[in-house]
């Protein structure tokens, strides 16, 4: 297992917004959480990410508790976030944005991983020079994954990564994930586009209401009936 989430619990102030959910990562997987709004997805992601505090549980990234170490201290762990709302430096460049990615490292095999992700994501490349925010959302979001991709992680959170999206790049987004895992990257995903996210998925959880409420294979949940109900009203 790369990642253990175990009964985890967070309140903002006197409110619950995920109590007692466990779930995990193993190495190689893409997984993805899917359910309603204000269901506690992004709390989850976050409390992995030692952006809110844990009022109970614990978490295990191979094998050792994560519990209270910061952002940047993560990052070193091997865990990289693509926060919601992508959170790019709008006026620094492309280049500039991916070169921020890579702050914590002293290893000379930067400018090679910049090329790499050039490849990947052929739009930056064509706009290495222009200022982030003048990028469609699509390519804002493919510069987000890069940054992150930048840090080099084993596990991979992504919020939300296909919202605002326009089709075509929802499909795009959907496709880079899978080929981002494919060099090895584990991936914890959450998503408001449940179908395709349990679609490429190899294991997935469905939230409800500040619990784990199914769990089970891509396969078994694109097919279970609460889902069917709860997320496509067949
Ligand atoms: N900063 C905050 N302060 C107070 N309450 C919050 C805060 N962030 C989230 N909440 C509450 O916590 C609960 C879980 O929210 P969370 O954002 O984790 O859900 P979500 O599943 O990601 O929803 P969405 O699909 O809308 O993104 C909700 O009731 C929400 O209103
Ligand atoms: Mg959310």
């Amino acid at each position: 297992m790369l990642l253990e989430v175990r009964e985890i619990s967070v309140f903002y102030d006197s409110v619950r917004a995920i109590e007692h959910v466990s779930f995990y990562v193993n190495s190689g997987e893409i997984v993805s959480m899917i359910g309603p709004n204000g269901a506690g997805k992004s709390t989850a992601l976050k409390a992995i990410f030692g952006l809110v505090k844990l009022q109970g549980g614990d978490i295990l990234f191979r094998d050792e508790s994560i519990k209270g170490l910061r952002p940047d201290e993560l990052v070193f762990q091997g865990i990289s976030l693509v926060p919601d709302g992508r959170r790019l430096f709008p006026s620094m460049t492309v280049l500039e944005n991916l070169e921020i990615g890579a702050f914590l490292r002293k290893d000379k095999d930067i400018q090679n991983d910049i090329e790499k992700i050039l490849e990947l994501f052929p739009a930056l490349k064509r706009r290495i020079k222009q200022k982030a925010g003048v990028l469609s959302t699509g390519e804002q979001q493919m510069l987000a994954f890069g940054r992150a991709l930048m840090q080099k992680p084993k596990l991979l959170l992504a919020d939300e990564p296909s919202v605002g999206l326009s089709p075509d790049y929802v499909a795009t987004i959907f496709e880079k994930i899978l080929e981002i895992n494919k060099t090895g990257t584990s991936i914890l995903l959450v998503e408001q586009n449940a179908r395709m996210a349990l679609e490429i998925a190899h294991r997935g959880y469905v939230f409800k209401i500040g619990t784990v409420f199914l769990e089970g294979t891509g396969k078994e949940l694109l097919v279970n009936e609460d889902v069917k109900k709860v997320f496509w009203g067949d």
